[in-house]
C-alpha cells in the first residue's frame, strides 16, 4: 500500500496510490494545539480518528454530501479524492466557545442564534486568522460564488453531524471541515471529522481535543466512545 509520497502533516501523511487514482491517507498518532506548540504522540490515536472520519464521511455520502472518503483501510489509512485542498479552515459554530469566546466574549456552551460559518487561513505562523469572504477574494483565494457554496455545504454537513451525535446523546458545539477541488472542479469535503476537529459534549463532559488542550489527561479514553458510536454507521 505504499504509493508516492505527497505531503506530511502535523497528523497525516497523504501519498499518490499506486494506480495514481487516488490518495492514501495515513493518520498518525500525534496530536497537536496552539498551531504547533504543543504536541504528543498518543497510542491508537492514527486509528481512532481515521475509522471515526472514515465512519461519518461515509455517512454524510448516504446523505448526498460530496466527500473525499472511499474506503477505510484498517487500521489507521483511508483511500480518498485527489483534491487540490484549499488552504482554510472552515469552521461552522452552534455554540460559542473557544476562540470565538476570546474574541466576541459570550460563556462557553451558549447557544448561537442561528448557525455561523467562519473561514480562517491556515498558517500556523500567522496564527489561522480570521477571514471575511471579501479577504478571500481579494487575496485570490476563493471567489465568492465558491465560498457561497462551502458557506452552504458546510452548515448542511454540520446539522447532519449534529443530527447524528444528539441521536447518541451528544451536542455538537462547532465542527471544522477543509475542502478542496476535485478535477471536475467541484468542492469536495476532504480532510477529517473526528474529536480533534470538533466540540463534542455529553452532559457536560467533553469528548473533543479540549481534553488536550486543557491539560485534561490522556483523551484517547473519550475518542474511542466517539468511535463506538461511530461505528453504529456501517461500512
Ligand atoms: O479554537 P476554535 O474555537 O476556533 O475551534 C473551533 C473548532 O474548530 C473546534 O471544534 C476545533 O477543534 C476546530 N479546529 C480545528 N483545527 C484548528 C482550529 C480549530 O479542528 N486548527
Amino acid at each position: 500500500m505504499s504509493g508516492t509520497f505527497l505531503y506530511e502533516g502535523k497528523t497525516k501523511i497523504v501519498e499518490l496510490s499506486e494506480d495514481g487514482q487516488s490518495v492514501i491517507l495515513t493518520f498518525k498518532d500525534d496530536i497537536t494545539a496552539g498551531d504547533g506548540a504543543k504536541h504528543d504522540v498518543l497510542t491508537s490515536k492514527g486509528q481512532f480518528c481515521s475509522e471515526t472520519t472514515a465512519r461519518l464521511m461515509h455517512y454524510l455520502n448516504t446523505k448526498g454530501v460530496y466527500t473525499m472518503f472511499i474506503n477505510y483501510i484498517p487500521p489507521n489509512k483511508i483511500r480518498a479524492r485527489k483534491l487540490k485542498m484549499i488552504p482554510l479552515e472552515v469552521i461552522v459554530r452552534f455554540k460559542k466557545a473557544g476562540s470565538f469566546v476570546r474574541r466576541y466574549g459570550g460563556t462557553e456552551g451558549e447557544d448561537l442564534p442561528e448557525a455561523l460559518v467562519e473561514f480562517t487561513y491556515k498558517s500556523d505562523a500567522m496564527h489561522d486568522p480570521l477571514m471575511c469572504v471579501e479577504h478571500l477574494e481579494v487575496l485570490g483565494i476563493l471567489d465568492r460564488e465558491n465560498a457561497v457554496k462551502i458557506i452552504n455545504q458546510a452548515k448542511q454537513a454540520a446539522n447532519f453531524l449534529k443530527e447524528f451525535f444528539s441521536l447518541h446523546g451528544f451536542e455538537l458545539w462547532d465542527i471544522k471541515f477543509e475542502y478542496g477541488f476535485d478535477e471536475a472542479g467541484n468542492i469536495c469535503l476532504g480532510d477529517e471529522i473526528s474529536p480533534d476537529t470538533m466540540r463534542l459534549r455529553k452532559a457536560g463532559e467533553i469528548f473533543d481535543k479540549d481534553i488536550y488542550r486543557r491539560d485534561l489527561g490522556n483523551p484517547m479514553e473519550k475518542y474511542e466512545v466517539v468511535l463506538n458510536l461511530c461505528r453504529s454507521i456501517l461500512l
